[in-house]
């Protein structure tokens, strides 16, 4: 059964709705998932034991792209991850009306190309209420799930 790490930063509860909602689908298609906020998780353990690593991070600032905060962190570690080589998917939560549209989403990205890691689709930018987003979420699963 393939193991899937589900890595998410939420402050209003967004994020973390949709984190849950990848997990249960993926549940629901076989794969075996460990579901953790980012508070509870270390970079030591991406790639490692698992077959697909999903990181989701909502955006914040004004001016500038910021990263959800409890994911600041973890971000600034992430150049220790061992990713060379291993599947990843990342996904976000935020709103076209700001500047950077899921700007963490696009860090996210550039750092897991930095490392090597293999983005097993495109990135998964929900715009708003993450409620009304849930076909588009069951289509991203579906992709990741024909990956592994
Ligand atoms: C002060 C503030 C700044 C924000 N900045 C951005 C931004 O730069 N880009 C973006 O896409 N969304 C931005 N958002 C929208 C949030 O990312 C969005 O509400 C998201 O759903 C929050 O997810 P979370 O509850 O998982 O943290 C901002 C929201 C607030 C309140």
């Amino acid at each position: 059964m393939a193991k899937v790490l589900i890595v998410y930063g939420s402050t209003t509860g967004n994020t973390e709705l949709v984190a849950d909602q990848i997990g249960n689908l993926l549940k629901a298609n076989g794969k075996e998932v460990t579901l953790k906020n980012v508070l509870n998780a270390t970079v030591g353990e991406l790639g490692q034991n698992y077959d697909l690593t999903v990181l989701g991070a909502s955006t914040w600032g004004e001016d500038e792209i910021e990263l959800q905060e409890d994911f600041v962190p973890f971000y600034e570690e992430l150049d220790k991850a061992e990713l060379n080589g291993k599947k990843v998917a990342v996904f976000g939560c935020g709103d076209s009306s700001y500047t950077y549209f899921c700007g963490a989403v696009d860090l996210l990205e550039q750092k897991m190309k930095e490392l090597g890691a293999t983005l097993v689709n495109e990135p998964l930018r929900i715009d708003g209420d993450p409620s009304s987003a849930a076909q588009d979420i069951k289509e991203w699963v579906e992709e990741i799930g024909n990956s592994l």
